[in-house]
């Protein structure tokens, strides 16, 4: 603990020892060496590099520029931890006005030439030394936008940080905090955390000490299983009063969904309930819902009538769509199962189906 404490005494001069490398599409690059390239062939590596990330990996930032481009507009934007700024500069060109602050010098002067370069305005730069400069940037921000920046150091660090940052958000701002996807996580083939973490930001493996800080802090209110959801071993927990499956049969195919169900069925009560949330295709969709719903991670994002059938096999079935879950327009179908059929007993709770 010692230890940590003295690495950790002046924490922006350890963190800026790595984050002179920051990432370009799949891979990594040292702001100084991209700062001395030709201007032209700094536009090419960085507007590839954006595209990857956003176009071809639309999974990776497509999808929140889609969702956040509009949103911003017109919006004063501090970018916490900028890196090679595609979110600043994705923003600023919608129309948002942002600053880029980051700790890391070189970072900001290479995003500072991009734009110097390719006469990008709308933005402004702001190097952060220690939490003492704070004091010279501006307040009154709208939006405090903090993408895979801040959880690379202890929560006491960050905590004074986001404190310190908070000063400069207005009363009614919002923060908008981006980490890792479990879907990154799953393709980089679901490894042990603390090893994952030295591959997601190449020796910062700060990121696992959250989840496991979150499992001491929550564990004992409830238990955490790691398991496919059609093979769930839920003996355990029998008998369950009621299930919740919120944002997980658009993941799932029909073979592996009624798996799932039929599995869930035989671990609850008998009358128990089934409760699912999930988008919903409607007739005549926005184009904005419409893109949102075709790049959605879940490939069976279903209508209505298509969860009702899912469900009804398997017991009554009310359902309900919504559409002010989220602040964009993006239809849910809520729906209770309230299981009548003899569903699999416990004894049978492991088993999984096979797949066509
Ligand atoms: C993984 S990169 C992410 C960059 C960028 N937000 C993006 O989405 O590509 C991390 C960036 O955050 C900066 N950073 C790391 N720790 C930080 C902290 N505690 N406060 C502010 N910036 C930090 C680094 O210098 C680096 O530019």
């Amino acid at each position: 603990m010692f230890g940590l404490r003295r690495k950790w005494s002046r924490p922006f001069d350890l963190l800026r020892t790595k984050w002179t490398e920051v990432p370009v599409a799949k891979g990594r690059a040292k702001t100084h060496d991209l700062q001395e390239l030709p201007d032209e062939t700094l536009w090419q590596y960085w507007s590839e590099a954006w595209h990857e990330d956003a176009v071809t990996d639309f999974a990776h930032r497509g999808w929140y520029y889609c969702l956040y481009r509009d949103v911003l507009r017109g919006k004063r934007v501090l970018d916490v931890g900028s890196g090679l700024g595609y979110d600043a500069i994705t923003f600023a060109q919608a129309g948002a006005q942002v600053t880029c602050l980051d700790i890391a010098e070189s970072n900001l002067a290479t995003v500072r030439k991009v734009c110097r370069y390719r006469q990008i305005s709308g933005i402004d730069f702001f190097y952060m030394q220690d939490l003492k400069s704070l004091s010279a940037l501006p307040d009154g921000y709208d939006v405090i936008w903090c993408g895979g920046s801040m959880h690379h150091a202890p929560f006491a660090v960050v905590r004074e940080e986001a404190q310190a940052l908070l000063a400069h958000l207005r009363a009614d701002g919002r923060w908008i905090e981006l980490s890792y996807p479990k879907t990154r996580w799953e393709r980089d083939g679901k490894m042990a955390f603390d090893k994952w973490g030295e591959k997601t930001d190449g020796g910062a493996p700060w990121a696992e000490r959250y989840l496991k800080a979150a499992r001491a802090k929550f564990g004992h209110r409830g238990t955490c299983v790691c398991a496919s959801v059609d093979a769930v071993d839920l003996s355990p927990f029998v008998p369950l009063d009621i299930a919740m499956a919120f944002g997980l049969l658009h993941h799932l195919d029909d073979v592996t969904a009624s798996a799932m169900v039929r599995l869930v069925g035989g671990a609850l009560r008998p009358g128990g309930r089934l409760v699912t949330i999930d988008p919903c295709r409607v007739a005549s969709e926005p184009r904005l819902t419409r893109i949102l719903m075709d790049h959605d991670r879940g490939k069976y994002v279903r209508t209505a009538q298509a969860y009702r059938d899912l469900l009804a096999p398997h017991g009554h079935v009310e359902g309900q769509v919504v559409s002010d879950v989220l602040r964009v327009s993006f239809p849910h179908m809520v729906a209770t199962l309230t299981f009548t059929a003899a569903q699999d007993g416990p004894e049978n709770l492991t088993s999984s189906v096979e797949k066509p």
